[in-house]
């Protein structure tokens, strides 16, 4: 059935000159451009502002399987063991086809866009044997998202990092959402590394500085813990499994068991034993179909960071001053005043 056409609610703003300088300081990428959305302030790229209203009423099928966080919650190993459990374990598809070509990554394209026309200017720099096999990720990633889902089969699985009030309202009522959160110290941790990781943030500042972006809402989808309370909210909705990156490292079991139970799906003792072990961090690193090391010949990385890193819980001990930490535990508390959500998780 057709669904009705609804305008896009928020509102797109300009950052200040002074947000806007700095970025042009603290990322190497020159084409860095963001703007704010909405009430609560969420950067994006300014892509996104083209193609947001389609992105709100995309249709859904009830087949539908979203995995959605904010990135580096954990959404590749999330993003495994749906798939997994969805496909009666067929871990002989999931060794061979990249995370990539199993689940489409809805709002891609709005890192994409500027990046696209460089490569593609300068394609003569590629390897030639490696032309075709880029331009086509290149078309793939930068497609409009209506066109891109609408010729997908079913069950489609998708990716993505956008808020919950950016996708159509109607998500959890049709299709399934399994929303995965993380300890935002780590969060941000792991997003310094992988804004120093892709060619199209090349993040050139300190993780101290890094940080600053990050609490004050000026990075790629913050506000960090809005979009978390966001999902949260849902959690009790049956349609929405909320889970936390340290519940899933810490207990993969019990929560490989939730996520049959969301998907209506037994796993055998066998089953059981081989999910743990190839959603292990040892093996995820070295599986070319969900390390993304596979993007490094499209010159999409730089060299000395990598998309499978530590993949440690509390990690980002190492990375915070005394002054930070005091900091941090102060956002955290300010900022989950009005809701029981917790870092780490409590149950
Ligand atoms: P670190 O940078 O802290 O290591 P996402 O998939 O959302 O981008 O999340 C990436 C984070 O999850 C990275 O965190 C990555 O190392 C970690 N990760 C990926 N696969 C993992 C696994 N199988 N077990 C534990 N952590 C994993």
């Amino acid at each position: 059935m057709e669904q009705d056409h609804v305008p896009f609610p928020y509102e797109f703003e300009e950052l200040t000159q002074e947000e806007k300088d700095e970025n042009k300081r603290l990322y190497n990428y020159p084409k860095i451009d963001l703007i704010r959305m909405g009430p609560k302030g969420y950067v994006m790229p300014r892509a996104y502002k083209e193609q947001a209203e389609s992105i709100y009423n995309l249709p859904i099928r009830p087949s539908d399987i979203y995995v959605a966080s904010y990135q580096r919650a954990g959404t590749t190993l999330t993003q495994e063991l749906v798939w997994l459990l969805a496909n009666d374990c067929d871990f002989k598809t999931a060794l061979e086809v990249p995370i990539t070509h199993r689940y489409p990554f809805l709002e891609i394209f709005m890192f994409y866009i500027e990046w696209k026309k460089d490569r593609l200017a300068n394609i003569h720099e590629v390897e030639e044997s490696k032309r075709g096999h880029l331009i086509k990720a290149i078309e793939v990633m930068t497609q409009p998202v209506m066109e891109k889902l609408a010729s997908m089969p079913s069950p489609r699985f998708i990716k993505t990092h956008l808020p919950m009030c950016c996708l159509n309202p109607t998500i959890v009522d049709k299709a399934k959402v399994v929303y995965v959160a993380r300890d935002p110290r780590d969060i941000a941790v792991s997003s310094y590394h992988h804004a120093r990781l892709f060619v199209v943030f090349d993040f050139a500042g300190t993780f101290k500085e890094f940080w600053n972006l990050f609490i004050n809402n000026r990075f790629p989808m913050t506000p960090y813990l809005e979009h978390v309370k966001e999902a949260w909210n849902l959690r009790h909705h049956p349609n929405m499994l909320f889970l936390f990156y340290e519940e899933l490292t810490k207990d993969l079991e019990t929560n490989i068991n939730r996520v049959a139970d969301f998907l209506g799906k037994q796993v055998t003792e066998e089953q059981m034993a081989r999910l743990c072990d190839h959603l292990s961090f040892e093996n995820f690193k070295k599986n070319k179909s969900v390390n993304y090391e596979g993007l490094r010949e499209f010159g999409m990385m730089t060299k000395d960071e990598v998309f499978i890193r530590k993949g440690k819980a509390g990690g980002w001990r190492d990375y915070f001053d005394e002054e930070m930490s005091q900091q941090a535990e102060k956002w955290i508390e300010d900022n989950l005043k009005d809701t029981d959500l917790r870092f780490p998780p409590t149950k």
